[in-house]
């Protein structure tokens, strides 16, 4: 296993991923955590010593064990852990005016060969991702420079006697494009096989859910989406009856949705389920209602009302889990208390656990999206659920702006499942990020036969992203659009007219409301 000393940068989690997609074990620590008896326990083979927001020129500011140098084991120290581990072995480390540097920098090589950087020069030079505020400025004894930058001399040191380098950049950030040739190198020569897989990250994950629940149960909120469904079958192989999933069904789902759930995790995997059919009391309190925060608020709060009113009826419950990922960890972390405004109130049971007194289990916060997929499959989950394109908490509410009606969202169930047919047929599904339709409140006129109709107006949206964070509109061809156009009218009573939403995010939003 390799050990990973956390400075706190908001990257760290990539070094991890790198790692184990070179198929090594690894675990992260934060430095208040790791002293010599700590390190000596785990018994780590190498050592990489992060990034981090402070400065090692300020006093108190962190530090990795000075134990840790003298103990024989290959060390890679990035950013802030190159600063940190030169000022801790003998070299100078300063901040100020002209020292900082961020983005995009060019590191070119230096006569000599070194085996972290072995087959990494391919052009004489390669781009690297700066972000630094201090820099080293004379290193310490037994190090030499193997490559450098116009702001960052000593972008790359090493004393390869004793195995220890130190980089200024960020070789696990996608900006850096062969950054993980470094880590590859790295643990090669840290004499790590790369045997380690996903079936294993699954089987440490039951062992930590087995001691951290014990003989205790969990209650799961299941969605049907990927993340809550790879938590529940996970903690499932774990616990087994000791779970109990609560799917609150709000009626605003999409066609067959519900029972598609219902039959994968009662059926196929005797997941103890809890189908909360509560319909009636969801559009009975958005009867009316067209504002979207209001729509929103009300969603919101029926779902922590029901999902508790469920999970009550659960004797002895200690526990609730969540599908928390990684990212949204930093979101949360980094974004708690500060300055960013609310575009859209997103929905999620935040602030449950403390109410109902319970404790979380989040076997996925270490994992990225594409990761929890792998684990998905691992768990035998079929393709059509890891695949599935994000679905919203409030669900077809906000894709029926104005009022909420039955009759619009029959229709709109109608819609959607004709546009994903159409995609899925033409092979673009795994293209898109998410794709669903938007029914207008607007009827308008056509003529069909030799009738006049007067009926809804819907918009089709596809949307590439990487994270929803930004997205731009699927370029469909005008071929694809009129089919699916002509289908969905013919197919779907109640639709006349259909348009194609081609707004990015930003300026739009991903959703309509
Ligand atoms: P927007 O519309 O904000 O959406 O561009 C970005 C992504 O988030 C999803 N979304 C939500 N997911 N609860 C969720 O769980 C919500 O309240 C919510 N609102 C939007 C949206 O589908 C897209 O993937």
């Amino acid at each position: 296993r390799l050990l990973i000393i956390d400075f706190g940068s908001q990257v760290t989690q990539l070094i991890a991923r790198r790692l184990r997609e070179l198929n090594v074990y690894c675990e992260i620590h934060p430095y208040q955590k790791v002293d010599a008896a700590f390190i000596e326990a785990m018994g780590p083979k190498a050592v990489i010593l992060s990034g981090g927001p402070d400065s090692v020129t300020r006093e108190g500011s962190p530090r990795a064990p000075q134990a840790l140098f003298d103990m024989g084991l290959p060390i890679l120290g990035i950013c802030y852990g190159q600063q940190a581990m030169m000022q801790q072995l003998g070299g100078r480390v300063e901040s100020g005016h002209g020292t900082a540097e961020f983005g995009r920098a060019y590191v070119t090589p230096t006569q000599t060969r070194l085996d972290l950087l072995e087959g990494w020069f391919e052009a004489d030079r390669e781009q690297v991702w700066m972000s630094h505020g201090d820099h080293v400025s004379k290193i310490a004894p037994g190090f030499e420079v193997f490559g450098t930058s116009p702001n960052a001399p000593f972008a790359i040191i090493a004393d390869p006697a004793r195995h220890f380098y130190a980089v200024q950049f960020h070789p696990e950030v996608h900006h850096t494009p062969n950054g993980a040739k470094l880590y590859e190198n790295f643990v090669r020569l840290a004499g790590f096989k790369g045997d380690w897989t996903m079936g294993a990250y699954r089987e440490e994950a039951i062992a930590r859910i087995r001691e951290q629940v014990g003989d205790k149960k969990v209650i799961c909120g299941l969605s049907g989406g990927v993340d809550s469904s790879v938590t529940a079958i996970l903690l499932h192989e774990a616990i087994g009856d000791q779970l109990t999933c609560v799917f609150v069904d709000h009626g605003l789902l999409r066609k067959n949705e519900a029972t598609e759930v219902v039959a994968m995790f009662r059926d196929n995997y005797n997941i103890q389920l809890i189908h909360a059919d509560e319909t009636e009391l969801f559009l009975g309190e958005l009867d009316g209602q067209s504002d979207p925060e209001t729509k929103r608020k009300i969603i919101g709060k029926l779902f922590i009302d029901v999902f508790q009113k469920h999970a009550d009826t659960i004797q002895d419950a200690e526990f609730l889990a969540q599908g928390t990922l990684y990212p949204d960890v930093i979101e949360s972390v980094s974004f708690s208390g500060g300055p960013s405004v609310t575009i859209k109130s997103h929905h999620n049971v935040g602030g449950l656990p403390e109410k109902m007194g319970l404790k979380l289990v989040e076997p996925l916060r270490e994992l990225f999206k594409d990761e929890v997929r792998a684990l998905g499959r691992e768990l035998g989950l079929p393709q059509s659920f890891i695949g599935r394109h994000p679905f919203p908490g409030p669900g077809l509410a906000i894709r029926c702006p104005g009022e909420i009606t039955r009759e619009k969202l029959d229709i709109l169930r109608e819609a959607d499942a004709v546009y994903i047919d159409q995609i899925r047929k033409h092979g673009l599904y795994d293209e898109i990020w998410q794709a669903f339709v938007a029914i207008l409140p607007v009827r308008t006129v056509g003529v069909m036969g030799d009738g006049r109709t007067y009926d809804f107006a819907c918009a089709l949206r596809a949307v590439t992203s990487v994270d929803g964070m930004t997205a731009d509109y699927y370029p469909f061809t005008h071929e694809f659009l009129g089919e699916t156009a002509t289908r969905i009218i013919n197919e779907v009573p109640g639709i006349n007219r259909v348009t194609y939403d081609i707004t990015s995010k930003p300026p739009g939003t991903i959703e309509w409301e």
